[in-house]
């Protein structure tokens, strides 16, 4: 596996919350949340399929009831390993997935639409000027 793919150790993700990292799609960030399955690790993009601008986590974990994930927002609930919204505004629709895979206790981005950023939030970083965005206001 490529080391600069590497997310984190298998052991960070929580059992019952998610973790959030950064990825780039050429000079755009995305976030993505990691899962933590019986068997392995599933990855998402970090967005309601109801309401696309809506995060499930908001950076310090999404909520999970009886084994799923959760909008806060209108309450839907998806199956951590299938993505599909099981009850809620968005029923049937699923999360978009992100490839990720195990090797050696940690988990690594295989996905080749993406490039690895950071673990965490996105930040405000405008990549396309290569400078820090701030507001001077
Ligand atoms: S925005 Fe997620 S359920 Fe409506």
């Amino acid at each position: 596996m490529d080391p600069d793919r590497r997310i984190v150790d298998v052991e960070e993700v929580p059992d019952d919350s998610t973790l959030l990292f950064t990825v780039r799609e050429g000079f755009d960030e995305k976030e993505v949340l990691l899962v933590r399955l019986a068997d392995g690790i599933a990855a998402w993009r970090n967005y309601c399929p109801h309401w696309t601008d809506v995060r499930l986590d908001k950076g310090s974990g999404a909520e999970f009831r009886g084994g799923e994930l959760v909008c806060t927002r209108h309450a839907a609930t998806f199956e951590p390993g299938t993505g599909e919204c099981s009850h809620g505004p968005c029923e049937g629709a699923y999360l978009e997935e992100v490839d990720v895979a195990v090797e050696d206790g940690a988990v690594y981005l295989t996905d080749d639409d993406y490039e690895f950023d950071h673990v965490g939030p996105k930040s405000d970083r405008d990549l396309s000027s290569g400078r820090i965005g701030f507001s001077g206001n």
